[in-house]
């Protein structure tokens, strides 16, 4: 059993020595795929709670805004950084189910990235904005808050396949 154990242990490792560049890099592009899908995920919820509050269909609360403007400013800092969007994780080069990242993204990573400092910031000023109330729940996803998805989707996320 011990033997079979340990016999097991230096086959493995000697697949991962052989395999290590091209699994560790699969790895880390997958991993960064997941990752970021997590925080679009959770800040779409986030905006869904809030449009709807904005809307009026779900009771407006001064604190539930600003935790989940909150969150948004967080999740949205993350997801500026260069290590989410490894070169190679677009949809067209990896059989992620799911990825909708266009190619395009690459083209000019900074620029792009600029967009989701950008949700952040605005996001933080929503968040930081104390008791602006429904009034100011509602200006801010008029401005740029509410406005950075769909721009950048349009340009930046493929259809769904
Ligand atoms: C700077 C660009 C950018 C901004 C800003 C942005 N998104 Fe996205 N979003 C993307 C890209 C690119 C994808 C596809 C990512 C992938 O598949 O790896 C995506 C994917 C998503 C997804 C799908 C996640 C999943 O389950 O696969 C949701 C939901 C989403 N975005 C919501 C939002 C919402 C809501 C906002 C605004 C508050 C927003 N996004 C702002 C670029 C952006």
């Amino acid at each position: 059993m011990k033997a079979k154990t340990s016999l097991n242990l230096i086959l493995c490792s000697v697949t991962l020595l052989v395999g290590s560049v091209t699994a560790s890099d699969e790895l880390s592009i997958n991993g960064a795929i997941e990752q970021r899908r997590i925080h679009l995920k959770a800040i779409s919820d986030e905006m869904k709670l809030l449009g709807g509050m904005a809307k009026t269909r779900v009771p407006f609360e001064q604190s539930r805004a600003n935790e989940a403007a909150a969150s948004v400013q967080e999740r949205a800092a993350a997801l500026a950084m260069p290590n989410l969007w490894p070169a190679g994780s677009d949809a067209s080069s990896t059989d992620h189910d799911g990825n909708r990242a266009k190619p395009a993204i690459w083209d000019d990573l900074d620029s792009y990235l600029v967009g989701f400092t950008k949700l952040s910031e605005s996001a933080a000023l929503l968040a930081a904005s104390g008791d602006s109330g429904l009034e100011g729940l509602q200006s801010a996803l008029q401005g740029p808050m509410g406005q950075s998805c769909k721009a950048c989707h349009t340009d930046y996320r493929a259809k769904k396949r």
